[in-house]
């Protein structure tokens, strides 16, 4: 993790501090607080989750037991880069776990994981209704059709070059 992630999730948890101060000391706004970090943070840190803990005074591993209970929680911030490997029936017929599995080994991440300097996240989901295409992966926005596994690697390389080529540009003018 860099000094700009960490200083950022620094500042995410002095605000989530001063937010659940707005809520009464009670265990039925276990939900509605986890919603509240979730809508405004778009993932509950481990950090943010034992202030959950500490606030109402419960175990860690009951505030995880009811966040994991419910699907619309994330536990890992969304990368800059989301790749959404389509695992419904005409995909996966055609080999989409192969490539979340190229995916996922790239990467070094599991699906649901983010990429330590964020750039990168992996999502399976289920039918994106364009099955003809298959087998399909959702990058960011676009959706790339046909995807063979060998162009995994091209997809992730993109980006990289696309990283290193601003950072230099930056250095220069920076220089
Ligand atoms: S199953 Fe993947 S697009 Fe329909």
């Amino acid at each position: 993790m860099d000094d700009d992630i960490r200083a950022l999730e620094a500042a995410m948890l002095v605000e989530i501090e001063g937010r659940l101060q707005g809520f009464k000391k009670e265990r039925k706004n276990l939900i509605p607080m986890l919603q509240m970090i979730q809508e405004r943070y778009t993932y509950l840190s481990p950090d943010a989750l034992q202030m959950v803990a500490d606030t109402l005074g419960l175990a860690l591993c009951e505030v995880y037991g009811v966040a994991t209970f419910y699907n619309q929680f994330r536990f890992h911030p969304p990368g800059k880069h989301h790749m959404k490997v389509c695992l419904g029936t005409a995909c996966h017929v055609r080999g989409g776990d192969i490539i979340l599995e190229n995916f996922e080994r790239k990467l070094g991440i599991a699906h649901g994981e983010t990429t330590p300097d964020r750039e990168f996240s992996i999502e399976r989901v289920a039918c994106v209704g364009c099955c003809a295409l298959a087998p399909v992966v959702i990058v960011d926005e676009t959706a790339h059709g046909h995807v063979a596994p060998s162009k995994v690697e091209g997809l992730i390389l993109g980006f990289q070059i696309e990283k290193e080529k601003q950072a230099r540009e930056k250095q220069e003018n920076g220089s």
